[in-house]
């Protein structure tokens, strides 16, 4: 596999699953990464507060967001350096996503076949990848000003050389259009649906739920936000089709016999709208949801967006805490329009699959219009007066 996880779980997988947990995955990780998706939230919210009135590409906003958040976890500085550069850098890291498709090569006989187009493609990556990251990677092994660590410092400590960290950030980076991608689908999903909007807008809005408006803590303990997240993830689960699985040894699944070296290929996206799982299953309906314990993070394999096992996505606390707040900011601080001429019911819903991850086929587009009744922080981010 190019990527840094290989196909086996051998000891380098071992140390760049661990190094990945340490930096970003990790409980700890996540909790001192908690100040920049805060500080990325408000840095959008802020932008969308300037464009109040005028139709928004919130796909390329969103991508922006959650491109940043990653990276400045990773790297300490912003891969989006203006909110006018977000389509190149959305262009590299779909080439950096398309890469990941050469790994597929060890696993589908078809493709690795296809030497020529093979390296050809190695090439390209080697150019995608030094282009984005080169002069990241070797401005830091100079050191760095300040006395923080992230990521890339574990790395170059670990004595990695420079292509091995470009696979490493490469492999990843496009996990950011996963998450973003999800928040694009959920403000679809609510826009088509007003009566869901306005339960989720009413619940954002509460104070009686305790906690500061848009803290992770009582984000999470909003059941209905939850709702909308998992309703979201079963009909767009951003990797619809999960790593390839080899059986090895024989076994026995149902009435299934799985004879030895067998691979086989699990599709999440079938999972989650399967008739006979889900009660009206093509349909956004995020009440299916309250008063049920389910978790997507794998113990329910009648929806695993996340996958299952050891290769499970290690990102998922990262994915789902990201969502969270990054919905409910767009719910909490803006009420959203449709532009002129668009009848919210009935949005296109057509996708498309961009190298491994299913999207939407056009960008959403929607009209920002602030609430007056955030509070004075957030207030501050959107550049208004707060209550
Ligand atoms: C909503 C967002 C995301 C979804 C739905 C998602 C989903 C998945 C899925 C389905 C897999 C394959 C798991 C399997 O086959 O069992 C995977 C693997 C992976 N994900 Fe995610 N992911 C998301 C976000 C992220 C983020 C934000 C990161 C990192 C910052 C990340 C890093 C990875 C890595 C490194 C793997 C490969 C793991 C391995 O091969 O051992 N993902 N993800």
């Amino acid at each position: 596999m190019i990527g840094i996880y290989p196909e086996d779980c051998n000891e380098r997988w071992r140390f760049l699953r661990s190094t990945s947990h340490m930096g970003l995955f990790s409980a700890k990780a996540l909790e001192s990464c908690s100040r920049i998706r805060l500080e990325k939230a408000k840095e959008m919210l802020h932008f969308l507060g300037s464009k109040e009135g005028e139709v928004v590409n919130i796909a390329d906003i969103l991508f922006a967001t959650t491109a940043n958040t990653l990276t400045n976890a990773m790297l300490s500085q912003d891969i989006v350096e203006s909110w006018n550069n977000i389509g190149e850098v959305k262009r590299k890291s779909r080439k950096m996503l398309g890469i990941v498709i050469l790994s597929l090569a060890d696993l589908y006989p078809a493709i690795g076949g296809l030497d020529f187009w093979i390296k050809q493609k190695a090439v390209e990556a080697n150019q995608i990848y030094r282009a984005v990251w080169g002069d990241i990677v070797s401005k830091r092994r100079g050191g760095r000003q300040d006395s923080n660590q992230d990521i890339l410092d574990v790395l170059i400590e670990s004595s990695f050389d420079d292509y091995q960290i470009y696979n490493f950030l490469s492999e990843l980076f496009p996990s950011s259009e996963a998450v973003s991608s999800v928040v694009e689908w959920a403000m679809i999903e609510l826009t088509r649906n007003q009566e869901a909007s306005s339960k989720l807008r009413d619940e954002i809005m509460t104070k009686d739920i305790e906690g500061t408006a848009l803290s992770e803590k009582r984000l999470t303990k909003l059941p209905y936000l939850q709702a909308c997240i998992k309703e979201t993830l079963r009909l767009h689960p951003p990797d619809p089709i999960l790593v390839p699985r080899c059986a090895l040894q024989t076994c026995q699944i149902m009435n299934y016999r799985i004879p030895n070296n067998s691979l086989m290929i699990v599709n999440a996206y079938a999972l989650g709208r399967d008739e006979k799982t889900w009660e009206d299953a093509q349909n956004f309906k995020p009440e299916r949801f309250l008063g049920r314990n389910f978790d997507v993070k794998g113990p329910h394999y009648e929806l695993l967006p996340f996958g299952g096992g050891r290769r499970m996505c290690p990102g998922q606390h990262w994915a789902l805490t990201e969502i969270q707040l990054l919905l409910g900011s767009l719910v909490y601080a803006f009420d959203w329009l449709v532009p002129p001429g668009t009848d919210p019911e009935s949005l296109d819903m057509s996708e498309k699959l961009i190298a491994i991850t299913l999207k939407r086929e056009k960008p959403l587009l929607l009209i920002p219009k602030m609430k007056n009744d955030v509070s004075q922080d957030w207030a501050e981010a959107l550049g208004t007066k707060g209550f």
